[in-house]
């Protein structure tokens, strides 16, 4: 039997919505694991500092298709929100994010649906990161089921300013004073500058390190 290749239109609950997108997401995690193995074995340092996941909550994803206006049901799910299985990849360095996704992109099952690079073109609240929204195949029983993924691939740094400033966004609902969103673009400056020095640091060690295996 052929196994028939589906976008989830079949979907008929919440609870195969979990199943899918928790496969997804531990697909795409082996990858982002194997990634690092290799670069740790040719390159001899690991690119990624940690990873999270995490599933949307049901209520999350609801009040999310409602504000933009869609019913809440498993189909709008599973077509609108792109977020519902999500990946963090916390790099070292600037140039490990684009490594990470150029590799993750050319690899022949995933499929890239959407990039921000907000590391090019920061937010206005000075948020850096690389989104990917990407589809991978889950092998179910009778078919295959294109999953979306969204991934955020972040610096150790960017990663502090982004969870100090969602939990700042979050005790004032949103709604911060000017200074306070003034002092976190200052900071966000301060992050982006701090990324560029540890990686010319990091580019001068191994520039020493490539000297001395030549000698
Ligand atoms: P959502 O509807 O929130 O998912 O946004 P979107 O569909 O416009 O996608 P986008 O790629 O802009 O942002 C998705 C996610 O990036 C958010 O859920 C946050 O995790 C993160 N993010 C985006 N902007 C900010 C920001 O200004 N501050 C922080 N801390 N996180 C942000
Ligand atoms: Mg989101």
């Amino acid at each position: 039997m052929e196994l028939q290749l589906e976008q989830g239109s079949e979907i008929k609950s919440w609870k195969e919505v979990q199943l899918l997108y928790s496969s997804a997401l531990k697909q795409i995690s082996t990858k982002i694991e194997i990634l690092n193995d290799e670069f740790q074995h040719v390159h001899l340092y690991n690119p990624i500092e940690h990873v999270t996941q995490r599933i949307k909550t049901s209520e999350s994803i609801v009040k999310k298709l409602k504000s933009h206006g869609y019913e809440p049901t498993i189909g709008n799910m599973v077509k609108y929100v792109n977020d519902i299985a999500g990946i963090r990849v916390i790099c070292s360095f600037t140039s490990d994010i684009y490594r990470i996704a150029e590799m993750i992109s050319k690899q022949s099952d995933i499929k890239v649906v959407a990039v921000k690079d907000y590391i090019l073109h920061p937010k206005s609240s000075g948020y850096r990161s690389y989104h990917m929204i990407v589809t991978i195949p889950v092998y179910l029983s009778d078919r295959i089921i294109e999953t979306k993924v969204e991934m955020q691939i972040r610096t150790v740094a960017m990663d502090f300013w982004a969870s100090l400033e969602h939990k700042i966004q979050y005790k004032f609902e949103g709604d911060a004073p000017a200074h306070i969103n003034t002092e976190l673009m200052e900071c966000a400056r301060m992050v982006s500058e701090l990324d560029a020095k540890m990686l010319q640091l990091n580019e001068e060690i191994e520039g020493i390190r490539a000297e001395g295996e030549t000698k």
